[in-house]
């Protein structure tokens, strides 16, 4: 039986990816990451569509010569259709609409929220290859998303709790904001916080009570410390910024957890995964792992390149797609609102 050779291609907010996938492995993903939003604190739709379409050919091209495929070979081209930017989401898939077009070649439509839990099925030559068995708890943390997902097979998922408001990465974006740093500050946060003392300052309390998540209001706390520490020190970030990120993470990250334990007890479902650009965090995936050895649950992490958007977790839900025949045609348009 000939392979299964899928293209990947992933545009919905300031990452251009085109990645490729052989029967279920990955055989390139590039990403190319869009520098000129840092000067704005956060993404600027305009630029960010701008950039995708200058991105766009070369980075596909880079992902087909590193694959060592021939594009002739390709069976198909997925992308993704949302949610996401209107303007980004339409260079990928007019993009992805043509070439389909071009090469005669069907075309698929991949949720973007879909991806980042299916980049847990991504196979890789010489490893391993743990993947969670169904059905399994997702926690799905990005910049615009925070949802704890049952997820039942590759097809069936469903959101059994999401944030009333802002999402973690959000939290963790406008707090860096907050303190000076730069866009994307969660990482920066990531990087502080490792320094300083979790405990040391105290943001707000969590009052949502079922699965559900709200972070406006520690966003408020976190500037309501700030302010009243700058009333009295006008040195008080730079002096205290390493135990401000610990305590920020730690404000933000506990919240996940007991909700993903929550979650774990009330549907009596151990398997938990994580997905999205958050769990690249450090301190989230030590505390994950604190539950595999101290609460017997299952953790099942990415590797650091799957959590944040790329086109790999876009070619791998493209490729299970394939093997159900689930097609869209040259009608289809962006839905930047696209949920599960
Ligand atoms: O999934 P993603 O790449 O894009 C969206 O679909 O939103 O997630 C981006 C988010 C940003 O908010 C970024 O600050 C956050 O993921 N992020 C992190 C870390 N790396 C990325 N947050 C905390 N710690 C990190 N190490
Ligand atoms: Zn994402």
């Amino acid at each position: 039986m000939s392979k299964k050779i899928i293209l990947g291609i992933e545009s919905s907010c300031d990452d251009t990816s085109a990645a490729i996938i052989s029967d279920g492995y990955i055989l390139s993903n590039i990403v190319s990451n869009q520098k000129v939003h840092q000067k704005y604190g956060g993404v600027v739709p305009e630029l960010a569509s701008r950039a995708h379409q200058q991105n766009i050919i070369p980075v596909v091209d880079t992902a087909i010569k590193e694959s060592g495929i021939n594009k002739k070979d390709l069976s198909a081209i997925c992308f993704t259709l949302g949610p996401g930017l209107l303007g980004s989401l339409l260079v990928g898939s007019s993009f992805a609409k043509s070439f389909a077009l071009g090469m005669n070649i069907p075309l698929i439509a991949v949720n973007h929220m879909q991806g980042h839990i299916m980049a847990h099925f991504i196979k890789e030559k010489g490893n391993k290859n743990r993947f969670p068995k169904f059905p399994f708890l997702c926690l799905t943390v990005s910049g615009g998303h925070t949802q704890i997902v049952l997820v039942k097979s590759f097809e069936d998922m469903t959101v059994i709790g999401e944030t009333l408001d802002d999402a973690a990465g959000e939290a963790f974006d406008k707090s860096a904001k907050i303190l000076g740093l730069s866009y994307p500050g969660g990482p920066l946060i990531d990087k502080y916080g490792k320094l300083g003392d979790k405990h040391k300052f105290i943001f707000g309390n969590h009052k949502v009570g079922d699965l559900n998540f709200s972070y406006s209001g520690i966003k408020t706390s976190i500037l309501r410390v700030i302010e009243n520490g700058l009333d009295k020190n006008s040195k008080f970030i730079e002096e205290n910024i390493d135990d401000l990120c610990a305590s920020i993470q730690h404000t933000i990250v506990d919240i996940l957890i007991k909700k993903i334990m929550k979650a774990s007890k009330e549907k009596g479902i151990n398997q938990i995964a994580i997905a999205g650009g958050v769990s690249a965090n450090s301190y989230l995936r030590t505390r994950l792992l604190e539950l595999e050895q101290k609460h017997n649950k299952q953790v099942f992490i990415p590797k650091f390149e799957y959590c944040t958007d790329n086109a790999a977790m876009i070619a791998i839900s493209g490729y299970y797609k394939f093997l159900e025949g689930k097609f869209v045609n040259q009608s289809i348009t962006p839905n930047s609102r696209f949920s599960l």
